[in-house]
């Protein structure tokens, strides 16, 4: 049984990769599955919160008892995001989001010619680094994929996205990251505590984080 620390708040999680077209038949995206985003999205629910989960293309059945809202580009999931910001007590952002996209979509399938091609890219909004600036009561907690120095991007990270919270996470170990139903995480707080931790099953990550988020709302009450 959990407790059902989290009744009467409403928690946003976002959850998978972002998809942008390059043409009608091909887009740039990443390996998230969504796992690690459902997991939270469910234990939240379980938790008692009323939990929408905004969630990039995955192939994960929705939790049950969650508000799922399915979006596919950068910027679809910035406005689902922005346009319940307010309505929300917490925002978890574990999404894997696109940090560019193709300057433009071609109408129709791309033509093979020449031997090489070039592809213009355009920068997209840091929708976490958005919401740092436009919260108000929101506990605002993101999530760092990183090969290396996890521990000095994860704080430049908190730091420039003025978040409440971070979870990183390397990514490329065959237990950690995308795609596995373990994770290797560390988290980061505001203060300079750390708390590494072995490495546990998605499920027991969700729970961890929401003890650490269950107690940030508290102290706002
Ligand atoms: O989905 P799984 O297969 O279970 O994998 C889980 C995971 C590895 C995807 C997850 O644990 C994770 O690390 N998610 C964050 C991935 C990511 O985009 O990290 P980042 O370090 O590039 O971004 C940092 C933060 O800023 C993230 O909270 C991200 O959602 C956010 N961001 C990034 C870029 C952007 N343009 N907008 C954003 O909001």
């Amino acid at each position: 049984l959990y407790p059902k620390d989290l009744s009467g708040k409403k928690i946003m999680v976002s959850a998978g990769p972002t998809r942008e077209a390059i043409d009608p038949v091909r887009y740039i995206s990443n390996r998230s599955s969504g796992k690690m985003g459902y997991e939270i999205a469910r234990a939240a629910e379980y938790r008692g919160a009323e939990v929408t989960l905004v969630s990039g293309p995955v192939s994960l059945a929705s939790p049950l008892g969650v508000d799922r809202l399915s979006v596919t580009s950068v910027g679809e999931m910035a406005e689902t995001i922005f346009s319940r910001l307010d309505d929300v007590d917490a925002v978890i952002k574990v999404a894997a989001v696109a940090d560019y996209r193709p300057r433009t979509r071609a109408e129709h399938k791309i033509k093979k010619k020449s031997d090489d091609m070039t592809l213009e890219l355009d920068k997209n909004i840091d929708i976490l680094k958005e919401l740092g600036k436009r919260k108000t009561r929101q506990v605002l907690v993101g999530f760092a994929a990183e090969t290396q120095s996890l521990a000095e991007n994860a704080r430049k990270k908190i730091e420039a996205k003025n978040l409440d919270m971070i979870v990183g996470n390397l990514v490329g170990d065959p237990a950690s990251g995308f795609g596995t139903d373990t994770n290797i995480v560390t988290f980061f707080h505001p203060d300079g505590r750390k708390e590494p931790f072995e490495s546990m099953g998605k499920d027991v990550v969700a729970h961890e984080l929401l003890n650490r988020v269950s107690g940030l709302l508290k102290e706002r009450l």
